[in-house]
């Protein structure tokens, strides 16, 4: 199985940033372990915090893998266009994670632009959130 794990603005920060509603654990780190701990599961993973990186790197992998877990950050409730580039692309099992509750948040967290364009949403579980969308997908 190929999976493709992209994430979006500010989340090469996680770790640092603002640690009381996202830990003190690095998700570049999180990612990097969670990669090794499924040796069977052929990953790829970006991060960018610019909105067409993130749709050059979905129309790149999203006609090879089986399945895309997406972050998109605050590009989450503001990109259509992201949002069209996830229903361009054959794949078809793509997962939104958020790694906050984003319903517990402010209120313009709570629109997402990517969730119609996915098959489902795993949100605030912390980066546990990832492993979730990847259990989720094997079994
Ligand atoms: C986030 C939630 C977004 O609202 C926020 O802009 C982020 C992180 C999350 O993983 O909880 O950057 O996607």
């Amino acid at each position: 199985m190929k999976i493709s794990i992209i994430n979006g603005p500010n989340l090469n920060l996680i770790g640092t940033r603002e640690p009381e509603i996202y830990g003190n654990d690095s998700l570049n780190e999180y990612i990097k372990l969670l990669i090794r701990k499924y040796p069977s599961i052929t990953f790829t993973d970006f991060q960018s915090n610019i909105e067409g990186e993130l749709i050059n790197e979905i129309q790149l992998q999203g006609d090879d893998a089986d399945a895309i877990i997406i972050n998109a950050g605050a590009y989450t409730h503001t990109s259509i266009a992201i949002a069209d580039a996830l229903r361009a692309v054959k794949c078809k099992k793509i997962i939104e994670v958020h790694i906050s509750n984003v319903y517990a948040r402010e209120h313009y967290r709570r629109e997402s632009h990517i969730a119609p364009a996915c098959m489902g949403s795993i949100c605030g579980f912390g980066l546990k959130s990832y492993e979730l969308a990847v259990l989720s997908l094997l079994h």
